[in-house]
């Protein structure tokens, strides 16, 4: 089991995918990367099946903390949960893949195969985390059944682990485990929740909203951890947030949603520094903190749409947009990617490369 030291903690940017850079033990293998090709899945409402992901191709590098930002509704938890195949009805993945080193496309995974994944390979915060422990059973016991059902032969040194785990994000983990969920308050389920998705040494962690209900001091200490354990065991991370500010804060690589699709991906200080699409850089300008003047914040107009008002052909966020073209309203924008930036809009693709540009005022 990998050992924790308390390293300094990374700092935005400086997270990289060489191996030399980690401390994740010798013979570890390296961080895995994450391909989402086309994917689609539906949501069964009165109106009929309709996509909450409308063909999602994402591609996640190795070691990467990956952010995934967008307004509520854009399919951010759909696509989440897609990565550990576990969309419930009434949803479906209706087609696509998700290929993750080391297990292949786990959208064909199911069984046996796909219960061992999930944990051992791929460590999972959900959203609301603090609800979804058994409210009957101790931490410790949970931990237990957690370790028992993945076959942790050591089980004194899981406990080890996540006693550490929880102590280095200010709790005492001795109580924690010997508490119930009852006991504990939402900032400290919140932590409980991260504690048992990286306690299997997942290599893969996805943290949805992993601070939100959290108070800002909390909140900065929960990012702070990620961050460490990230760089010291070698992982990859994608990190889901509608706070652009935390995904500022800790993200490398940063993923634009809105209405089901991947509109802009790329290196966050990029991605925030000259945002390409329209949707990035309306939801730049709304936040004070990022657009670095208070007085110009101007809220994004309009609302995001729902699966029942999403444009049926052309662009997801034709409806909104202030540049807007005729070919928008019939044409759905292809992703283009330049010099490591992936941008779905009409207008960019007419634009010169990304270089170098600024932001429209
Ligand atoms: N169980 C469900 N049944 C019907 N629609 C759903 C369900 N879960 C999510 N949706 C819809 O799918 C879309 C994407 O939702 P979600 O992935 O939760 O977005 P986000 O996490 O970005 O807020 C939204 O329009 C949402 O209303
Ligand atoms: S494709 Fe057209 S509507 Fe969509 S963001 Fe670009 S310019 Fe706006
Ligand atoms: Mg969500």
């Amino acid at each position: 089991m990998t050992t924790l030291s308390h390293g300094p903690s990374g700092s935005p940017g400086s997270h990289s995918s060489e191996e030399g850079d980690l401390v994740a033990g010798p013979a570890a293998p390296p961080p895995p990367g994450v391909r989402v090709r086309d994917l689609v899945v539906v949501y069964k409402t009165p109106l009929g099946e309709l996509p909450a992901l409308g063909g999602v191709g994402l591609t996640v590098d190795p070691g990467t903390i990956t952010g995934i930002v967008g307004e509520s509704g854009s399919g951010k938890s759909t696509l989440a949960l897609s990565l550990l195949n576990a969309v419930q009805p009434p949803g479906r993945i209706a087609s696509g893949s998700v290929e993750i080193d080391g297990l292949g496309d786990v959208v064909r995974l199911d069984g046996d195969p796909l219960r061992r994944a999930r944990g051992r390979h791929l460590g999972y915060v959900f959203q609301a985390a603090q609800n979804s422990l058994n409210p009957l059973k101790t931490i410790g016991k949970q931990l237990l059944d957690l370790g028992r059902s993945h076959g942790v032969a050591d089980l004194a040194a899981l406990v080890r682990d996540a006693k550490d785990l929880l102590g280095r994000m200010g709790l005492d983990g001795a109580r924690v485990l010997d508490s119930h969920q009852h006991e504990l308050s939402g900032g400290m389920r919140q932590r409980v929740g991260i504690m048992l998705a990286l306690v299997l040494n997942a290599r893969l962690v996805i943290l949805d909203e992993p601070t939100t209900a959290l108070d800002m001091i909390t909140q900065a200490t929960i990012l702070r951890i990620i961050r460490e354990i990230h760089k010291e065991r070698g992982l990859t991370t994608l990190m889901i947030t509608h706070d652009m500010g935390v995904a500022a804060e800790v993200t490398d690589h940063l993923a634009v949603m809105y209405g089901g699709q991947v509109v802009e991906h790329g290196r966050t200080t990029e991605v925030l520094g000259s945002p390409a699409h329209p949707y990035t850089q309306g939801l730049i300008r709304a936040i004070p903190r990022l657009s670095g003047d208070i007085t110009k914040a101007s809220a994004l107009p309009g609302r995001p749409p729902t699966l029942g008002t999403l444009p049926k052909q052309g662009c997801v966020f034709q409806e909104r947009c202030p540049v807007r073209m005729d070919v928008c309203a019939t044409v759905a924008p292809p992703p283009v990617t330049t010099h490591g930036r992936t941008v779905a809009c009409h207008a960019t693709a007419a634009a010169p490369p990304l270089d170098g540009r600024k932001e429209q005022p």
